[in-house]
């Protein structure tokens, strides 16, 4: 069973989700807009796998005696200036969610709350790789610079780096 204050504490775990899950949709269309295939369809995997992240929460918090709810959310930006822009701002919302994720950690040993202690290091795990994930796109854009031909192939390669939602095991 789970006390009101880790059932409140992943409640606002599924926002933080949901909420990155239409950032990133946001970035995808954006992408999609100015013609890049391959960022849009990342963009668009990775919007489905916060998606996967929202629901193993919600169906945690369910199966535990609590109520999963969901929130209303903030409209995304629809504009991300360059790519550079794009993927920095991917990475540090990505550094927001691994604090969330952290502070949640913290709450369920306060609480005493082992079951949900050992739940989250699937989260503490997943944010390692999405982080080393940013950390390694930000590092190819940046060796690129203002090469165009550069940005082609980037939008080719980055289709190599698409992970599906099933990896997310719900
Ligand atoms: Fe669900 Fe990208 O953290």
């Amino acid at each position: 069973m789970l006390t009101s204050k880790i059932e409140d504490a992943l409640n606002k775990q599924v926002t933080v989700e949901a909420a990155s899950s239409q950032i990133y949709l946001a970035m995808a269309s954006w992408a999609e807009n100015l013609g890049f295939e391959g960022v849009s369809q990342f963009m668009y995997a990775h919007s489905d796998e916060e998606r996967a992240h929202m629901l193993k929460l919600m169906k945690f918090i369910n199966e535990r005696g609590g109520h999963a709810t969901i929130s209303e959310l903030a409209a995304p930006p629809t504009e991300f200036g360059s790519f550079k822009d794009m993927f920095q701002s991917l990475f540090d919302h990505e550094v927001f969610v691994s604090k969330s994720i952290n502070d949640l950690v913290d709450i369920a040993l306060q609480e005493k709350d082992y079951a949900t202690h050992n739940f989250l290091q699937w989260y503490v795990s997943e944010q390692i790789e999405e982080e080393g994930l940013a950390r390694n796109i930000l590092d190819k854009i940046n060796l690129i610079g203002d090469d165009k031909s550069g940005f082609y192939l980037f939008d080719n390669d980055i289709k190599q780096l698409i992970t599906k939602p099933a990896d997310s095991k719900l």
